[in-house]
């Protein structure tokens, strides 16, 4: 089962575990130990008290994973009933632009039927701590029924926190095989043995909870990564909270393996990995870079834009080449808005059928990575060229937007299926990447947009509806299972919708230029509610894909 590689030790969690540790759920806490109980207790009177939220990092419950996520069932519903109506909110684009490219997005909110479900948490601006606080020590009832969250108690908490424990020794009882590392270039590393080890195959990574953990998150510094721009930078554009980098996705059934860039290298080393998409797969590009970049001393490295790419390189003395390149494409198959440094096209027109002319460029990487869905929000309606742009066409037909997706994701496979060796380069899709607009979305009636969000929401029993399409999001999933070359679906939407706090608002530039302060002091207007931080979020996706490619031998 183990797999020698390099340094590491990598452990795949057999399936009897996982059974193992439901049986211990359903169980539950008979032996409640004293120390528990007593401990427990002191650090709910700590709570009561203390005014600072960085403390919740002290406490245990920061890495409960017990909770459980009622949400699933009534997604699926959700995502199959399709009823989903959009309406354009007032927000239109002032002026269109190089870097904010998408932001002349109007957001359009979902009017679901009865299925839908707002999330009520307590919004006041003051009580962001409450919030925190209350969620984190929250528990279920131990049924896995339909049963809401309970509200805190005593007793939940020591429940809780008794079940976690059980399990963490349970866990802990995996790791003790450890083997040296022999490996100095790793900043990540002062441990000098390392064991990685794996979720089981069968765990569902995408359900679970955002927990608060800033001892391994973030997973890289901002002025560690010189490679990050100046769009996702908050930090450094002024953002005063920095919460935002601290949490940590925990599925609710297994963990994620521990992060280690000098893994995630060797797995790659030698590799070409390629993000194609939209600016949110360059957002999670940036990451990448920043995820694997530590590997390398200074000399090795070299980043650069070659027409629609953007190739981040590790050239070792050896000449072992590896990559993580972005290729901009932002429908994926041929439109009028493939000029990867002018975004202002507002008459959105697409060619559906026609992807070879990009195709071609995803020849020959062993990972890619692809998405599309931003631009496709911005109207109804989708454009469909008749004839081609190279003949100089300019009619077009109006195609409900679900229907040219579901164009568009035809080709894509097609061609996917046509071209891509599986034994070769493994395929992956991200999922849509959710918009914070509307505060009253999150129950936030006083908020303005995502900008004045610094935690995410914490109410993770019920979905929340901020507005995504769903219906793309189900023809991609659906798309991506009934595909010959195997693709593997990161599901990153839901828990992304979480993600009140994690944009960039109003701390990124815009035309190329860093907002100014009557600008950032303006962000009904100003704040980028669709890109995120990094430090931050698109790390998480990462680690999905991290999961993913040191899972495969
Ligand atoms: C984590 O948060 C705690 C509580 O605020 C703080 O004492 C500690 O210094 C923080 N650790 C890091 C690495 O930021
Ligand atoms: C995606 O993940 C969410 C939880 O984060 C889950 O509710 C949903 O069912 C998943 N969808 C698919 C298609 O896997
Ligand atoms: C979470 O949201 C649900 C649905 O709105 C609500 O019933 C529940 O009371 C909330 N839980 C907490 C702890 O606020
Ligand atoms: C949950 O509770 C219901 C009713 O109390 C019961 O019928 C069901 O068997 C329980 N399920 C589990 C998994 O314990
Ligand atoms: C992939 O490898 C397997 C086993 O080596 C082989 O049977 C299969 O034909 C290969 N598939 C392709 C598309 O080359
Ligand atoms: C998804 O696939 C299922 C089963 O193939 C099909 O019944 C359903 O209509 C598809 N939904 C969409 C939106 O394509």
């Amino acid at each position: 089962m183990d797999e020698q590689n390099g340094p590491f030790i990598i452990r795949r969690k057999t399936p009897l575990f996982n059974s193992e540790m439901g049986a211990m759920k359903a169980r539950k806490n008979n032996n409640l130990s004293v120390f528990v109980v007593v401990f427990s207790i002191f650090l709910f009177g700590v709570f009561m008290y203390n005014e600072d939220v960085k403390s919740l990092a002290e406490f245990p419950f920061s890495t409960h994973k017990a909770q459980e996520i009622q949400e699933s069932s009534k997604h699926v519903q959700e995502e199959t009933t399709t009823v989903v109506q959009s309406v354009i909110t007032t927000k239109k684009q002032e002026d269109n632009n190089e870097e904010a490219d998408e932001e002349d997005h109007r957001s359009s909110s979902n009017n679901n039927n009865g299925d839908s479900v707002t999330v009520t948490v307590s919004s006041s601006k003051s009580s962001s701590r409450t919030q925190l606080e209350t969620t984190t020590t929250t528990t279920t009832t131990d049924n896995d029924s339909e049963e809401p969250q309970e509200r805190v108690d005593l007793k939940t908490i020591v429940a809780a926190e008794q079940e976690k424990k059980t399990k963490k020794n349970k866990n802990n009882k995996k790791i003790e095989m450890k083997v040296v590392e022999n490996d100095d270039d790793d900043v990540d590393d002062d441990e000098e043995e390392e064991v990685v080890e794996l979720p089981p195959e069968d765990c569902d990574l995408f359900n679970g909870e955002w927990v608060f953990d800033n001892i391994t998150h973030p997973l890289y510094k901002e002025e560690q990564c010189e490679f990050l721009t100046s769009q996702v930078t908050c930090m450094r554009n002024g953002r005063p909270d920095s919460l935002y980098q601290n949490w940590r996705w925990q599925p609710r059934d297994c963990s994620m393996p521990k992060f280690k860039p000098r893994l995630l290298f060797e797995k790659i080393r030698g590799k070409r990995l390629m993000f194609v998409g939209d600016s949110l797969n360059r957002n999670q590009w940036e990451s990448m870079v920043c995820m694997v970049q530590s590997v390398a001393p200074p000399e090795q490295k070299t980043w650069y834009k070659d027409g629609s790419l953007a190739i981040f390189k590790i050239e070792e003395p050896d000449h072992t080449t590896t990559t993580v390149e972005f290729y901009w494409a932002p429908f994926l198959v041929e439109s009028n808005s493939d000029d990867p440094n002018m975004h202002s096209i507002l008459n959105r027109i697409i060619m559906p059928e026609s992807i070879e002319k990009h195709g071609v460029n995803w020849i020959n990487v062993d990972y890619l990575i692809f998405n599309t869905y931003i631009w496709w929000m911005n109207t109804f309606a989708m454009k469909v060229l008749r004839g081609t742009f190279d003949e100089g066409s300019t009619e077009y037909d109006e195609v409900p937007r679900p229907v040219a997706y579901a164009r568009v994701l035809d080709t894509w496979s097609k061609w996917v299926d046509a071209n891509i060796d599986p034994n070769r380069t493994k395929v992956f899709f991200t999922s849509t990447s959710p918009l914070h607009i509307k505060s009253e979305d999150w129950n936030n009636p006083e908020g303005i947009k995502c900008a004045k969000e610094t935690t995410p929401v914490t109410n993770m029993s019920t979905p929340l509806n901020v507005g995504t399409d769903r219906r793309l999001f189900v023809i991609a999933n659906n798309v991506t299972k009934s595909m010959k070359v195997p693709v593997y679906f990161i599901n990153i939407t839901t828990l992304s919708e979480f993600r009140k706090d994690a944009h960039t608002s109003v701390y990124t530039i815009r035309q190329g230029k860093m907002l100014t302060k009557e600008q950032q002091a303006d962000p009904a207007t100003y704040a980028d509610c669709i890109h995120w931080c990094l430090p931050g979020l698109p790390d998480t996706w990462n680690e999905f894909l991290y999961t993913r490619i040191i899972s495969q031998s």
